[in-house]
């Protein structure tokens, strides 16, 4: 099936780079640290308002391989805002119906969260509702290699059905970056090949709901034409 016919039949597939967690901290003169809890909020609000702007899918950049670069105690501080965050929400979500799954590399993540989020993933795994992709320790060029070299006959399908972790191919329809940034920085490479892009100014914990629809407004307002013309 080609790649681009996909995501009409499961809603729109949403991929987000919450960018400006730090900058929104520092403008009201708190810790980086704050600004990323006050980001949790927003992945809240933007799961809750999902489901009405017709996403089924919804990739969320929570940290880089890149992120490694970064003070040891703002990484120790990300990864114990997910585990409580796990911790909170996956009742809620079982009960929603959101199905969670995580991509990126395990090995590097330490054993008390990474028991935590095998157990999300299968609780969550009969969700159908929404899912919920969270990126850890992802790099985009590391996760095409690492599937190719899996692989006993790299075709485009199956390097989609490979990375997506979902059991099919699911393209991304629309690529949201907050907080005034227009880079990739190494997200979802393959997947975003058709992918339609939306720069917001707004810092990520500042995102809602109702930045998200107008977000998916503009993105309905596009002209997807896949290389092709209009006939
Ligand atoms: C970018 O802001 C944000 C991150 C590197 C982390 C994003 C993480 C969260 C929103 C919380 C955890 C996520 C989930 C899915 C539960 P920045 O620190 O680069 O901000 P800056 O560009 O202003 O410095």
């Amino acid at each position: 099936m080609p790649v681009e016919e996909v995501s009409e039949d499961n809603g729109l597939h949403v991929a987000l780079i919450m960018d400006g967690n730090g900058r929104w901290a520092t403008l009201r003169k708190f810790p980086r640290i704050y600004g990323h809890k006050m980001g949790i909020e927003a992945v809240r609000k933007v799961i809750e308002a999902a489901p009405r702007n017709k996403i089924g899918m919804l990739t969320l950049y929570a940290f880089s391989s890149d992120n490694w670069k970064r003070p040891p105690e703002e990484v120790t501080h990300l990864f114990s805002l997910l585990k409580s965050y796990l911790r909170q929400e996956v009742d809620s979500f079982v009960e929603k119906g959101i199905r969670l799954v995580f991509i990126g590399r395990r090995d590097r993540i330490a054993e008390g969260l990474r028991a935590e989020i095998e157990a999300a993933e299968q609780k969550t795994r009969y969700g159908e509702a929404l899912i919920v992709r969270i990126a850890l320790d992802y790099s985009g060029r590391e996760q095409i290699l690492m599937a190719l070299a899996d692989l006993p006959c790299a075709t485009p399908e199956a390097l989609s059905f490979a990375l997506s972790g979902v059991g099919k191919d699911w393209p991304v329809d629309l690529l949201i970056r907050t907080s005034g940034e227009q880079r990739l920085s190494d997200f979802l490479l393959w997947e975003c090949a058709y992918a339609e892009f939306y720069f917001s100014p707004i810092h990520w914990p500042d995102f809602d709901g109702k930045a998200l629809g107008e977000a998916v407004g503009a993105y309905l307002q596009r002209d997807r034409r896949f290389g092709s013309i209009k006939t």
